[in-house]
């Protein structure tokens, strides 16, 4: 499965996450399980949506001390997840201990940093003692993430080429803030698909644009054909 779309499961429930995921193809998208739908829910349910043979991004954004948060990746790994994700803020030695921890697997899943959070302003990490702008801060934590061994950060399509342009090759980037047409939602930096893609972007996290839509297939479809031409040409 080659798709770059991650389906955001933002569902208050087990039944509601499968009546979505009853519509969606594996082969179509990946899907991504993030705290709301894992603290109800739990690991029975990553594990069931992964037999179903969705590739799962489970986006827990980890934060803790080294040893409890390389337990944490070992424990997600274990559920058969494609991708996890920690916090850049826990720092150099936390994300190496994550990194070294998942090396040990013979299937390890993929690791990225979160840096700084979307909505988070200049203003809010001044409150929090972190100086200079957000941007500084993203490309800053996004260096720590490769140096501690992660395999990308997540970011928003405006920082992508950026990171793109300071990053190795490989990182992946996974942009959320994705909108097929020019509704914005709560989110304040968006993109299309094919512009999030022209930036650099490896992933497209994509919630209500799917979730939300009378015919989630239909809205994926749209997405697909958007986005046909940058992935057949790359
Ligand atoms: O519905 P929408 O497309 O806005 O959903 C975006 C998804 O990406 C949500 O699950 C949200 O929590 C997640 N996300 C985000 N911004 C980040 C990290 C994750 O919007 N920086």
């Amino acid at each position: 499965m080659n798709t770059p779309i991650i389906v955001a499961l933002d569902c208050p429930s087990t039944t509601a996450a499968w009546q979505l995921l009853d519509q969606l193809d594996p082969a179509r998208c990946r899907v991504k399980i993030g705290k709301e739908l894992f603290t109800r829910a739990g690991p029975t349910l990553v594990e069931a949506v992964v037999k179903r043979g969705f590739a799962v991004f489970l986006d827990l954004k980890f934060h803790d001390i080294p040893n409890t948060v390389a337990g944490a990746c070992a424990a997600a790994a274990d559920l058969g997840v494609w991708m996890l994700n920690v916090h850049a803020a826990g720092g150099l030695r936390m994300m190496q201990a994550a990194a070294e921890r998942l090396a040990q697997l013979q299937q390890p899943p993929l690791l990225i940093a979160v840096t700084v959070l979307t909505s988070l302003s200049g203003e809010d990490l001044a409150q929090i003692g972190c100086p200079g702008t957000a941007a500084e801060r993203v490309v800053q934590l996004a260096q720590l993430s490769q140096q501690a061994g992660l395999d990308g950060v997540v970011c928003s399509a405006q920082e992508a080429a950026v990171l793109r342009a300071t990053l190795n090759p490989s990182a992946k980037l996974v942009t959320p803030g994705i909108r097929p047409l020019q509704t914005a939602d709560d989110q304040q930096r968006v993109a299309t698909p094919a512009a999030a893609l022209q930036a650099g972007a490896d992933y497209l996290v994509i919630g209500r644009p799917i979730t939300a839509a009378s015919d989630p297939l239909a809205a994926l479809a749209a997405i697909e054909t958007d986005i046909h031409s940058m992935i057949t040409d790359s």
